[in-house]
């Protein structure tokens, strides 16, 4: 049976914006219920029971509002909280990130690629089966990028101070030549122009949003669980945003990537 019921999306933060964009540009049919834990942000240097116990809480908010399927738009919960999610809504399609490690390695002609994520996802066993299983023979290099999600929440996204903290962290990946860049977190396609403009266009910046919007297409479409509503011009969907903490950089990119949504304070 077609169900027009919303897709909930969470993230510490901002971040997940990205995803939720990518879906609503994929699915325009999608109403989308997202929440932001900026009450709770950083997830990236929490303990594994903290991630679990702020997902479970996030993804409960979603489903009591009668979401049909969970995104964790967050790379470090998913790296510590999916399992638990999965099996606490065992009937729910959830949906997650992973670092785009293995299409980056596939391109990379210098065979040497460089991964931006949080210390919590750096240092988690999912991250480290990807490299198992695809990094052999391949140069990664890694930064755990500290700080960049708070400038980013702050809207610091083209401040002298952000860019110096990037030029830092990109030094050594200019130097070891590497031609991709995952974004391993999804608050960093915030940054996107700065990051581009640091390591030049021969360098590709890898954002698995889009990927994401396909998984989640596939899963609802397996399920009968896709929106047919047609007639988006009339019937354009009503996107709703929380945000447990402070909204500041809420204000502005809501705008641009999820219009038509109303922000709620929780
Ligand atoms: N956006 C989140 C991620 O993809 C993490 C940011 C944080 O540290 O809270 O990992």
């Amino acid at each position: 049976m077609a169900s027009c019921r919303a897709i909930g999306i969470f993230d510490s933060g901002v971040g997940g914006l990205t995803v939720a964009n990518a879906i609503s540009l994929l699915l325009p049919n999608e109403t989308i219920f997202y929440i932001g834990d900026t009450a709770r942000i950083p997830y990236g240097n929490k303990s594994k029971e903290d991630i679990e116990k702020f997902s479970l809480e996030m993804t409960k908010f979603l489903l009591d509002k009668d979401c049909k399927a969970i995104v964790i738009a967050c790379n470090t919960a998913s790296a510590y909280a999916l399992e638990a999610v999965r099996n606490t809504y065992p009937a729910i399609p959830v949906i997650a990130m992973e670092p785009a490690v293995k299409p980056a390695i596939e391109h990379s002609k210098t065979r040497s690629i460089g991964v931006l994520a949080t210390l919590g996802t750096l240092k988690s066993d999912r991250y480290s089966h990807l490299k198992d299983k695809f990094g052999q023979g391949i140069q990664i290099l890694e930064n755990p990028c500290l700080g960049l999600v708070d400038s980013i929440e702050a809207g610091k996204w083209n401040d002298p101070e952000t860019i110096l903290l990037l030029e830092t962290i990109l030094k050594p990946m200019v130097d070891a030549q590497v031609d991709h860049i995952v974004l391993g977190c999804t608050h960093y396609p915030i940054v996107i122009p700065l990051i581009a403009n640091i390591m030049g266009d021969s360098v590709q910046l890898v954002n698995p949003a889009p990927a994401i919007a396909k998984q989640v297409y596939r899963q609802l479409a397996e399920r009968n669980l896709l929106c047919v509503n047609t007639d988006i011009k009339e019937n354009s969907p009503k996107h709703t945003v929380w945000a447990t903490g402070s909204t500041l950089s809420f204000n502005y990119l809501l705008k641009e990537l999820l219009p038509n949504s109303e922000l709620i304070h929780w």
